[in-house]
């Protein structure tokens, strides 16, 4: 394996996958991203259409899979179906008992091309439609949008998701990602690291961001009304949405990304509204908090995302299971690692007291 999974240098905003800046990666397909991160490299042109190959002819789930599906339709958050559904998968795949490194491969592959059929049959259902069975002949992003409206994404749609899933792939120890790893750590299975990291991500303060983020851009509705409402809530000292990061004092580079990817996508909707607001909060924020009052709290990945689903329609349910849909790569990548190590990780309960 060659170089880091990831590296961030949280000072000057700089973020590589296996050593590549994100900036050189975001207009790739995901599939070579998710080759990248788990098999090492760059997949070269025959690599790439044998490993796409793979992961679109991979994309269906079976009939039981559904049946779970069905069943957590009632009142269950995306994220609790989510983790339910790919615990349950695990029953199914043929190789959940070969540890070996090509076992694990075909493992990943399943779970990274499933994911999403499995997110998207659950948002149909829910909504009182039949699930829409997945195209193998379209992108990771492209074929995701069309599994959820049941038609197929404008180009710019498309590859804004698919730069979604790529901006989300990865980002080295994070919640999710450890636990993952603690998981992967004890030699358990891949589907059981998978779910823990799931559970990790669920949480408001790492993956439920991006839907607060909507929630909140939804509930200020105008340009005019954004400023008094963010002054208002850091008077309470309620934290904002989308902005801060542990590890980036500056600009998060995913989230200048997705700024100018909301942008475009505002331009070509001809209607400016979203991003309007996202920037006067944006503006806000950076003044107050940063310009006034010397804390680094600037646009993370959340943010300007949450404000592209607004363009694409895509409701805040769906943000944390389309985050965990391109997140898949990063947690198997770690995992990969992990196993390869072959020691527990176990750190001391005073370890706690730095976090
Ligand atoms: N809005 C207002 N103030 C903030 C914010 C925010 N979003 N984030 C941090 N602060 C303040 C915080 O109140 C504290 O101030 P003081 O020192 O006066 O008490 C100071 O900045 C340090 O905050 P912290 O919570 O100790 O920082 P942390 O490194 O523990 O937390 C964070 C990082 C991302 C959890 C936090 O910034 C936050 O809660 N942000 C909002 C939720 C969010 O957007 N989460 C997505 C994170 S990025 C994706 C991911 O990694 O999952």
């Amino acid at each position: 394996m060659s170089k880091n999974i990831c590296f961030i240098d949280g000072l000057e905003g700089i973020l590589k996958y296996r050593g590549i800046d994100i900036n050189q990666l975001v207009d790739l397909p995901y599939d070579a991203i998710s080759y990248l991160l788990i098999l090492g490299e760059l997949p070269g042109d025959q690599e790439l259409a044998e490993y796409s190959a793979c992961l679109h002819g991979a994309r269906e789930v079976n009939r039981e899979v559904l049946d779970v599906i069905h069943m957590c339709n009632f009142n269950v958050d995306s994220m609790e179906a989510l983790r339910t559904i790919v615990s349950f998968m695990s029953q199914f795949d043929p190789d959940i008992t070969d540890s070996s490194p090509e076992g694990n491969t075909r493992k990943a592959i399943r779970l990274i091309a499933r994911i999403p059929t499995a997110v998207a049959a659950h948002y149909r259902i829910v909504n009182g439609n039949e699930p829409v069975p997945p195209d193998p002949s379209l992108s990771h992003g492209a074929n995701f949008l069309y599994m959820i409206r049941g038609s197929k994404p404008s180009q710019l749609e498309a590859e804004v998701m698919e730069k979604d899933f790529i901006l989300s792939a990865e980002h080295e120890l994070n919640a999710s990602t450890f636990s993952s790893r603690v998981t992967a750590s004890t030699l358990s299975d891949l589907y059981s690291a998978i779910v823990s990291g799931l559970c990790a991500l669920k949480g408001p303060l790492h993956g439920g961001a991006r839907a607060e983020v909507m929630t909140m851009i939804e509930e200020i509705g105008s340009q005019e009304n954004a400023e008094k409402i963010i002054l208002e809530k850091i008077e309470k000292k309620e934290k904002i949405m989308g902005f801060g990061h542990r590890v980036y004092k500056t600009y998060d580079p995913r989230g200048a990304i997705f700024k100018q990817l909301s942008r475009e996508l505002a331009e070509a909707k001809g209607d400016m509204c979203w991003y309007e607001i996202a920037e006067k909060i944006e503006e806000t924020v950076i003044r107050e908090l940063v310009e006034k009052k010397g804390k680094p709290i600037y646009p993370n990945v959340d943010f300007y995302s949450g404000v592209i689903y607004k363009y694409m329609d895509i409701p805040p349910q769906l943000a944390t299971p389309i985050f965990a849909i391109g997140r898949v790569s990063g947690w198997i990548a770690h995992c990969f690692e992990q196993y390869e190590k072959k020691r527990i990780i176990r750190p001391r309960a005073f370890m706690l007291d730095e976090c």
